[in-house]
């Protein structure tokens, strides 16, 4: 079947033939849903490791880390920031919602904790830093960073805007931002990308995973044209 279950692109298929895809990792894989949004992170990674694009990972929207997990699965040498409450929604991004956000509370994805996160995401410690607390007051005192790779997965406007207006300016030329939920369900999160993305030059680039990811892949300077 061609794309059936057992579907893999080429590549994956020729790194795991290889040898070059940790256990770890395709043992995770074989039980990560959303395969297209798998495939898709890693196709990301390799072109961002072949391109030697520089700057760590990033996620905003943690939750108990099963995408951190990925990432870091993928990516074990780079370092990956994780921005959460690690308690939930807060009551003021909740309030201005619409659409499925309005029928939230401050108790989803409240069962979470840093330690639960770190023990299932495994790995290297050193290469996971914990930002806990509201964004973007998280972010205070991290202005001179670099991003290669930035995964927003928080659901709501106030976050996702403040997420593009953060990581945006200190994303490297070749780097990718994904923005998870673009969907109609998600009025507040769609808001927040089109308003942001009507300010920047690159176009959004539309992945068919389950939740409909968007991408931003950060244009390259005009010195590296
Ligand atoms: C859909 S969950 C993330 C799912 C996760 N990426 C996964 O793979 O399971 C959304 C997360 O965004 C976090 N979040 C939303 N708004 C936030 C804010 N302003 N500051 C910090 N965390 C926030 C919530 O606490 C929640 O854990």
């Amino acid at each position: 079947m061609f794309f059936g279950e057992n579907y893999e692109p080429p590549e994956w298929e020729h790194a795991r033939k290889q040898g070059r895809l940790s256990r770890q990792l395709l043992k995770v894989s074989r039980n990560y849903p959303d395969k297209i949004r798998l495939y898709n992170f890693w196709l990301q990674i390799q072109r961002i490791n072949k391109d030697k694009v520089k700057g760590d990972f990033a996620e905003l929207g943690v939750y108990k880390g099963d995408s951190a997990r990925l990432l870091h699965l993928m990516a074990p040498d780079r370092v990956l920031h994780l921005f959460d409450t690690f308690e939930g929604f807060t009551g003021t991004d909740l309030q201005p919602e619409t659409g499925k956000a309005a029928t939230y509370s401050t108790s989803n994805f409240a069962d979470t904790s840093i330690n639960k996160v770190l023990k299932n995401i495994g790995g290297d410690p050193e290469r996971l830093k914990i930002h806990a607390g509201y964004f973007p007051q998280s972010a205070i005192g991290m202005e001179e960073m670099s991003y290669s790779l930035v995964n927003l997965d928080a659901d709501l406007y106030n976050p996702t805007k403040a997420g593009l207006e953060y990581f945006y300016p200190l994303l490297a030329p070749g780097g990718v931002i994904f923005i998870h939920d673009y969907n109609h369900a998600w009025e507040g999160l769609i808001r927040a990308v089109d308003e942001f993305a009507g300010t920047i030059p690159e176009k959004l680039v539309f992945v068919p995973d389950l939740d409909s990811t968007v991408m931003i892949v950060k244009n390259k300077s005009e010195s590296l044209l």
